[in-house]
């Protein structure tokens, strides 16, 4: 299956008329798919690593170089993240299913919905709030630091992720005894 995703000439043709015209645009981008693989954590510490074969789209990553978006905004992994790559900003604050808002989702159930733009802050700030809860989620701690990443570590599973695995073989193996 191929996904492809066409932003309209129209958005870019406003763009480069009001920078024609010396005018700030503050540009706030949306997708539901993942640009880069990079904004979702490795698979050694995902319990459902299968998720990395449905994410990045260079399509869409070549529209948001052409953007030039100040912030773009994704969903799909219910994973919250705040990550600048090669100068462009990317978030995810997802509210998750409900059982992930115990999880991954807690840090979003507990400080609320996101104000991503707020007029009221001025020309200066372009409109977005300098400090976003984004910044203070694991993942984006995490991944900020340099060479967080290592492609070469594809075993070296999470402590917490062996916790989790050890427990849902129990619980089969549980459900299969009692299957009998
Ligand atoms: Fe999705």
């Amino acid at each position: 299956m191929k996904f492809e995703f066409y932003l309209s000439d129209l958005v870019f043709k406003i763009l480069f008329l009001d920078q024609a015209h010396g005018l700030k645009t503050t540009v706030l981008s949306y997708s539901h798919y993942l640009p880069r693989q990079e904004l979702l954590p490795e698979k050694r510490v995902l319990l459902a690593p299968l998720l990395a074969t449905v994410v990045g789209s260079d399509v869409l990553e070549s529209q948001l170089r052409r953007l030039q978006p100040d912030l773009h905004l994704f969903g799909h992994t219910h994973i919250p993240i705040d990550l600048t790559l090669e100068g462009l900003r990317y978030l995810q604050w997802p509210l998750g299913y409900a059982r992930e808002a115990l999880r991954q989702c807690a840090p979003i159930h507990k400080s609320g919905p996101l104000k991503v733009f707020d007029s009221d802050l001025g020309d200066s700030a372009g409109g977005i709030p300098s400090h976003l809860p984004t910044l203070d989620v694991d993942w984006t701690i995490y991944y900020s630091k340099p060479n967080a990443r290592d492609p070469n570590n594809t075993t070296d599973l999470a402590d917490w992720l062996k916790v989790r695995l050890e427990t849902l073989v129990k619980t089969k193996a549980e459900v299969e005894k009692n299957a009998k």
